[in-house]
């Protein structure tokens, strides 16, 4: 099984693709199907707005397949948001009761960040994220040895302005680094791999690499998938010469045709067999 690659396609179609229980750690935050309204959705080449049915069975099938190539001592990261939905809560709890299947419940993260505005103010407005830690057995790897962390998080959103969401560009909702950082160092092992089906911009893969541990990630969107190129050739560059890289958005398809076997890869999900 090739690592240290994403592959820019469905992540249900990769997964199918990934043998038993060859993974680690999963970590990922879905689509949450809340049809954002700060982006124009229509251009992108997934749905946003499935009906509640759709989404629940997409979910589910991804379950289904994490749970399949998933160690029989990984963990699974689970990021949902609770949100309003016909001024009432469609809850993360309710949310993962709907989609656990065989999976236990280890643990769970409050991701606690600063500052919700509600304009309706019909509720306290919601200023958490759930991560909800899945496994399917009840001995799993963990070690926490500063053991200092309990199970609130306090992490901002990757904020306009900084360094971190420019690298990021436009991806509508980057994961900060910090907090897959913690996930990755607490749950695995040097060269152990980690699967994000929902790369994005490439937060879990520059995590993977700075902390020496291999990624495996499928993105749909192409435009993302160049983003998170730049950020690990940014990433790999300064590892190597301690300065920043300049590279631009044609390096993605210089790389799919001439460079496919120079870290990091974007490959075409057909090249996943
Ligand atoms: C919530 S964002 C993940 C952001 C990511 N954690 C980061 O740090 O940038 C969800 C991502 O899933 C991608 N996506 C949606 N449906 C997908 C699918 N079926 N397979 C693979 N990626 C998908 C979207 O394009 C979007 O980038």
């Amino acid at each position: 099984m090739r690592t240290d690659v994403i592959y820019n396609g469905d992540c249900i179609q990769g997964l199918k693709r990934l043998p038993d229980n060859s993974i680690d750690l999963v970590v990922t935050s879905p689509p949450y199907n809340q049809n954002l309204s700060t982006q124009d959705t229509s251009k992108k080449p997934y749905k946003d707005n499935m009906d509640d049915k759709e989404y629940v069975n997409f979910i589910k099938e991804l379950f289904r397949e994490i749970f399949r190539v998933l160690k029989d001592d990984g963990s699974f990261f689970y990021n949902y948001k609770s949100d309003t939905k016909n001024n009432l809560i469609n809850s993360a709890h309710f949310h993962l009761f709907n989609v656990i299947q065989d999976f236990k419940m280890a643990g769970e993260i409050i991701w606690n960040y600063a500052g919700n505005f509600d304009s309706n103010r019909t509720r306290f407005p919601i200023d958490y994220e759930m991560i909800f830690h899945l496994v399917k057995q009840n001995k799993f790897k963990f070690s926490d040895r500063n053991r200092k962390l309990t199970s609130v998080w306090n992490i901002n959103h990757v904020m306009y302005g900084t360094h971190e969401k420019s690298t990021c560009e436009n991806h509508p909702c980057p994961y900060p680094l910090k907090l897959i950082r913690k996930i990755v160092e607490h749950t695995t092992n040097e060269n152990d791999i980690v699967l994000d089906p929902f790369m994005g911009s490439g937060t879990t893969a520059k995590a993977c690499y700075e902390l020496n541990r291999r990624f495996i990630g499928f993105e749909l969107d192409t435009e993302y998938c160049e983003i998170a190129l730049k950020r690990l050739k940014q990433k790999v560059i300064k590892g190597f010469f301690g300065t920043q890289a300049n590279s631009t958005s044609s390096s993605f398809n210089k790389d799919l045709t001439e460079n496919s076997e120079e870290f990091p890869q974007i490959l075409h999900l057909a090249e996943l067999r």
